[in-house]
C-alpha cells in the first residue's frame, strides 16, 4: 500500500510518542487539570497585557515619527535647516530605530509564558490521555447508542421508538469543533477502527467546511478529507473515497499522493463496479466481550429484567439485623434483587460523611486499576478507572465499615480472609467490561493471599452519578443503578467452592458524573464456621 505511506508514517510517530499519562482514567485527576488550565489562563492574561503594552509603545514611536514627517512635509518652516530637527533625525536613525527593531521584549514575553508551561508540563495530560478520552467518547457513543450529530452539538440523545430522547441533559451545553471531531476520528483511524473514523471524520469535514484555520487547531479541511477518504477506502466504499479525494485535489491540486490515489480508485471502479461493495463495510470493531455485548449494552441502558417486587413474591424488602445486637437499634434496609445469583442491595449502608471520608482518604493513593490477566496484573482498556487500597488499621472509618459488613454478612472480613477496601474512581467513559470477581484459573494472582478464592463481593456506591455507571449482571439479565451510599452484596462461589457463572457482571461506562465505589472481597478461608460448604453445587 505504497501510496498511503505518508499516513502510516504518521501513525508510527504517534505511537512512539506515547507516554504514561493517566488523567482520563479518573475523574479525580481530570478535575485537577482544571486548576492547571486556570493557571495557564492567568499567565496568558499577563502575556496579553504585556504584549498590548509593548505594541502600544511601538505605536507611540510610530505616531511620533509620522507626526515629524507630516510637519516637515506640510510646513516648510520646520525643515532640516533647524538643527534641532536635524539632531533628532540623526538620533532616531542612529539609536531609536535600533532599539525598536532589535527589541527583545516580544521574546521575553513569550519566554515567560513558555517558562511557566514547562514548569507544569509534567502535570498536564499526555497524548495517551487525549487518546483515552477520545476512546471514552466513542465508548459512550456505542454503549448508550448516542446519536453522533447530537453529541457534536452537546446533546446526549438516542433514537427510541422512532423519536429522539435525551438520556442526559447537561446544565451547560458543550459543543465540539471540527478539530475536536477530527482528533477523535484520527484516534479511531490509527486504531484501524474505520467504523468510528468514518463517522467522526464526516462530522469534522462538515464542520471544517467554510471555517477558517485557527492557531490552536492542528487539523484542516484538507487533512480531514484525506483521512476520511482513506477510511472509506478501507471499508470498501471506493466511490466516496474517490469523490472526497477529488474534493481534496480541488484545494491541493499538486498533491502527488492524492493524485495517485485518485488514479487507483478510478481504476478500481472502472475495472469492476462490484469492488465498491466489497470490504468489511461499516461494522463496529470487535471487542473482548463480543459474545455478551448486546446484553451488556441493553443492561447499561435499562435495568433489564430486574423484577418489580410485586411480580415475584420471593423477592422482598425488609429491615434486616442478621440477628446482630450491633444492628438491632439500626436495622439495615435490605432489598433482595435476585435469587440466582443471590444479590442483595443494602440501602443507606454508609453515611454521606463516611463516603466522603473514604473518597478523600483514597485520593493520594489512587493508581490506574489493574486486572488479573493469567499470572500477572496489568492495565487494560476494558477497565478504565483508578483505585487505591485502604487498610482498616490505618483508617478508623474503614474499620467501622468493615465491622458493619461483618455484622451484616456474618463473614470474617479481617485481612487476609478478606482484601483491604479497594476504592475505585472512574474516568471518561470509565467502565469495567463483563468479568468475574473470583479467580477462574488456578494460576490467578488472587490466590497470592493464601486464603482461597474470592467467595463474596460487597460493593459500596460512594457517590451518585448523573447518568450511566450501572452494575450489570450479564447472564442474570438485570442491572442495578448507582444509588449513593447503598451497597450491593453477592456470592461469587457456590457452596461447593465452584465459581458461579451467573455472577458475570460489568460496571457500565459512566455517561456523566464522578463515580466512586468501594469493594470488599471476602475470601474462602476464615469463613469455615460462617458459611459452611456444601457438596450441592446449586446452593
Ligand atoms: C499635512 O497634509 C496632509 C494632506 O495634505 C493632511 O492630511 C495632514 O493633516 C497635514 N498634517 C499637518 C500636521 O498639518
Ligand atoms: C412506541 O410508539 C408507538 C406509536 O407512537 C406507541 O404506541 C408505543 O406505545 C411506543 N412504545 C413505547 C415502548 O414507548
Ligand atoms: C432480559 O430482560 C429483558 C427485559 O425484561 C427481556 O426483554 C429479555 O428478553 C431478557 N433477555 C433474556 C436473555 O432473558
Ligand atoms: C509475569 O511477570 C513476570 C515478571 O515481571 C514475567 O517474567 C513473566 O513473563 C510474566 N508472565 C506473563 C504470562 O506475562
Amino acid at each position: 500500500m505504497l501510496c498511503f505511506q505518508l499516513l502510516s508514517l504518521w501513525f508510527i510517530l504517534h505511537v512512539c510518542h506515547r507516554s504514561l499519562g493517566e488523567f482520563y482514567t479518573s475523574m479525580m485527576t481530570i478535575k485537577q487539570s482544571i486548576l492547571s488550565e486556570r493557571q495557564l489562563i492567568d499567565h496568558l492574561r499577563r502575556y496579553l497585557h504585556r504584549e498590548t503594552q509593548r505594541l502600544e509603545d511601538i505605536k507611540r514611536f510610530y505616531t511620533k515619527v509620522t507626526a515629524f514627517h507630516e510637519a516637515t512635509h506640510n510646513d516648510s518652516t520646520v525643515s532640516m535647516d533647524n538643527p534641532l530637527a536635524a539632531f533628532t533625525l540623526i538620533k532616531r536613525l542612529q539609536s531609536e530605530w535600533l532599539n525598536i527593531i532589535y527589541s527583545n521584549k516580544a521574546e521575553e514575553n513569550v519566554q515567560e509564558m513558555k517558562g511557566f508551561y514547562k514548569k507544569i508540563e509534567s502535570n498536564l495530560p499526555k497524548l495517551e490521555d487525549l487518546q483515552g478520552a477520545a476512546q471514552g467518547l466513542m465508548r459512550l457513543q456505542d454503549v448508550y447508542s448516542l446519536q453522533l450529530e447530537g453529541m457534536v452539538k452537546g446533546h446526549f440523545q438516542r433514537v427510541s421508538n422512532g423519536t429522539i430522547v435525551d438520556i442526559y441533559k447537561p446544565s451547560v451545553c458543550i459543543s465540539l469543533s471540527g478539530d475536536d471531531c477530527f482528533l477523535v476520528g484520527k484516534v479511531a483511524y490509527h486504531g484501524e477502527d474505520y467504523y468510528h473514523s468514518v463517522q467522526w471524520l464526516e462530522e469534522a469535514v462538515r464542520l471544517f467546511r467554510g471555517f477558517n484555520r485557527s492557531p490552536e487547531n492542528e487539523g484542516t479541511l484538507e487533512d480531514a478529507l484525506d483521512y476520511l477518504a482513506f477510511s472509506h477506502f478501507k471499508t470498501g466504499n471506493i466511490f466516496s473515497a474517490l469523490s472526497l479525494s477529488l474534493e481534496l485535489l480541488h484545494y491541493d491540486p499538486s498533491n502527488r499522493r492524492v493524485l495517485l490515489n485518485v488514479e487507483k480508485y478510478e481504476k478500481l471502479l472502472s475495472k469492476n463496479y462490484a469492488v465498491s461493495r466489497l470490504g468489511s463495510g461499516l461494522k463496529r470493531p470487535s471487542t473482548t466481550y463480543l459474545r455478551t455485548r448486546d446484553t451488556y449494552e441493553t443492561l447499561c441502558q435499562s435495568q433489564g429484567s430486574q423484577p418489580k417486587h410485586y411480580e415475584n413474591p420471593r423477592l422482598f424488602c425488609d429491615y434486616y439485623t442478621n440477628g446482630s445486637p450491633g444492628l438491632l437499634l439500626q436495622p439495615m434496609k435490605r432489598e433482595l434483587v435476585s435469587l440466582q445469583p443471590y444479590v442483595v442491595l443494602f440501602h443507606d449502608f454508609i453515611t454521606g460523611g463516611e463516603a466522603h471520608y473514604i473518597r478523600e482518604s483514597a485520593v493520594p493513593a489512587l493508581r490506574r486499576s489493574v486486572v488479573a490477566s493469567s499470572v500477572n496484573q496489568s492495565t487494560a482498556d476494558y477497565r478504565i478507572s483508578k483505585s487505591a487500597w485502604l487498610k482498616g488499621s490505618e483508617h478508623p472509618t474503614v474499620s467501622k465499615v468493615d465491622r458493619r459488613i461483618s455484622l451484616l454478612t456474618g463473614l470474617n472480613v479481617q485481612y487476609p480472609y478478606a482484601e483491604h477496601l479497594q476504592v475505585v474512581n472512574y474516568g471518561i467513559g470509565g467502565h469495567y467490561e463483563p468479568h468475574f470477581d473470583h479467580a477462574t484459573l488456578k494460576s490467578s494472582p488472587l490466590y497470592r493471599l493464601n486464603s482461597g478464592n474470592r467467595m463474596a463481593t460487597f460493593m459500596i456506591y460512594l457517590s451518585s452519578v448523573e447518568a450511566g455507571g450501572y452494575t450489570a449482571f450479564i447472564y442474570a439479565n438485570f442491572s442495578i443503578p448507582v444509588i449513593k451510599n447503598s451497597a450491593v452484596f453477592w456470592w461469587n462461589l457456590h457452596r461447593n467452592g465452584q465459581g458461579n457463572g451467573d455472577t458475570l457482571h460489568a460496571g457500565c461506562p459512566v455517561l456523566a458524573g464522578d463515580k466512586w465505589v468501594a469493594n470488599k472481597w471476602v475470601h474462602e478461608y476464615g469463613q469455615e464456621f460462617r458459611w459452611p460448604c456444601s457438596p450441592n453445587p446449586h446452593e
